[in-house]
């Protein structure tokens, strides 16, 4: 044990292990944050970091707005905490009212967790509950699509379709397969919004029918838009076409839209852009701005329905977590969806897409850019690897975008993706691709 001493301690970074983070590079060359006001950072030495990702696709009101701190600030006082299993509490009830109406279609009950991880195995469980429940028990097989990033709890990562987050992690779910990627450079290079190319792919889902009989299959997750392998828009079409197999065949669709919720694609959820009603949908991070963690599943009415049967005093659900609508989440969820209607957020980012798009796919032609993708307010740049190793050019735009630049951003191995806060100024976008044209000129 060390003591508490500083002077004891070689490096008083070292006893956090980061998440998702180059630990040892990071210890050497710290990218720290101390305060944040609108649209930006503010390191603890003074610089002003503009934010390029909304924090990590989450700030989507920009920083400290002041009606989500006070709401965080009064709900402490009031009450701390109210456990949710067999208790409830009037925010928690009021926020669900609320993202149901802002759902699509009869999505219309909300189970709270407390991230996209958490979020995503809930709704893997109640699929495969759900078939229990209706006595279709042998559906118990689940389809994840390959690129896609689900979080990273064990059920996440089964149907996620990321190798590095699969590999270390032994045997993982059975019974889960996938549908190709949805991305193909050749096809696809350059696309603003949703690519022409590619509303066959949803057609493997008929295969994988094939191959293990609908009436083995439980559900299918997907993004419709793949974040966290940098930005893969569903191609025009594949949603449907993919609702339509699920149909035909009585398979649950979720989509998980912890990225693409609360206006990222310029609706409360992507399925609106798509016309698509999915069965489930997981959401978290812009549900507070990210001010207090919180994710949750949005559920069609004849799921919840069929769970509710038994005896009255019977829980019809072994599911739920100590945080579930924690009080201060809500109280913050609560005040966020406030802001999103009063400055019409959503709308706010079907009217920049084009001009975002322009400025994003003017920094074709710089140095190592192999593809630009644009939709809503993302934009994403894939640059050719260096010698350095696949990762290492995106690694050092990272570098530079932070400590040169002053902007943040964030990489996917050697893509460099963008997705400010929704009140980004029509200035403010270009001052953050100029930075990010700088960024790239500078790893070539
Ligand atoms: C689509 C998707 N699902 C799930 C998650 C996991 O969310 P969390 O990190 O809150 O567990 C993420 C996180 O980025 C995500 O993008």
């Amino acid at each position: 044990m060390t003591s508490n001493a500083s002077t004891d301690l070689p490096n008083d970074l070292a006893a956090y292990w980061m998440p998702f983070t180059a630990n040892r590079a990071f210890k050497k060359a710290p990218r720290m944050l101390g305060r944040a006001k609108g649209m930006h950072y503010h390191t603890p030495d003074g610089r002003k970091v503009l934010d390029g990702v909304a924090g990590l696709w989450c700030v989507n009101t920009g920083h400290g707005r002041e009606e989500i701190v006070a709401a965080i600030q009064a709900q402490a006082q009031e009450m701390d905490y109210a456990p949710p299993f067999q208790i409830g509490h009037p925010k928690a009830f009021q926020l669900a009212s609320r993202l149901a109406a802002m759902a699509p279609g009869d999505l219309d009950h909300v189970f709270f967790t407390n991230s996209g991880s958490e979020a995503v195995d809930t709704a893997l469980k109640i699929a495969l509950a759900y078939w229990n429940v209706s006595g279709q028990g042998a559906r118990t097989r689940l389809v994840g699509r390959v690129r896609g990033y689900n979080g990273v709890g064990f059920g996440g990562i089964s149907v996620g379709g990321m190798v590095a987050n699969r590999k270390y992690f032994g045997s993982l779910l059975t019974g889960v397969d996938h549908l190709p990627t949805t991305y193909n450079r050749s096809e696809q290079a350059f696309t603003r919004g949703e690519p022409a190319w590619g509303a066959h792919l949803a057609d493997e889902l008929e295969n994988i029918v094939g191959l293990h009989d609908a009436s083995t299959l439980a559900a299918v997750i997907v993004e419709p838009m793949a974040g966290s392998t940098g930005a893969l828009p569903a191609p025009q079409g594949y949603l449907k076409r993919l609702r339509e197999i699920c149909d035909k065949y009585g398979i649950l669709l979720i989509f998980d839209e912890v990225i693409t919720g609360f206006g990222r694609l310029g609706h409360a959820f992507a399925a609106e852009r798509y016309g698509v009603i999915p069965d489930m949908i997981t959401f978290a991070k812009g549900v507070t701005a990210g001010a207090v963690p919180m994710g949750g599943v949005l559920v069609r009415k004849g799921i919840h329905d069929a769970f509710m049967k038994g005896p009255e005093h019977a829980v019809e659900l072994f599911h739920g977590y100590t945080y579930s609508a924690h009080p201060l989440a809500c109280a913050a969820a609560l005040a966020t969806l406030d802001i999103y209607a009063r400055e019409d957020l959503f709308g706010r980012v079907l009217r920049l897409e084009q001009l975002w798009g322009d400025a994003v796919h003017a920094l074709r032609g710089l140095p190592h850019v192999a593809d630009i993708r644009t939709i809503g307010l993302v934009g994403a740049i894939d640059l050719d690897p260096s010698d350095g190793g696949p990762g290492k050019r995106g690694f050092d735009a990272l570098n530079e975008a932070f400590h040169k630049q002053d902007l943040l951003i964030r990489t996917a191995g050697d893509t460099l993706v963008l997705a400010p806060p929704l009140i980004i100024s029509e200035s403010q976008i270009g001052e953050m691709t100029e930075k990010l044209g700088k960024v790239i000129r500078a790893v070539a």
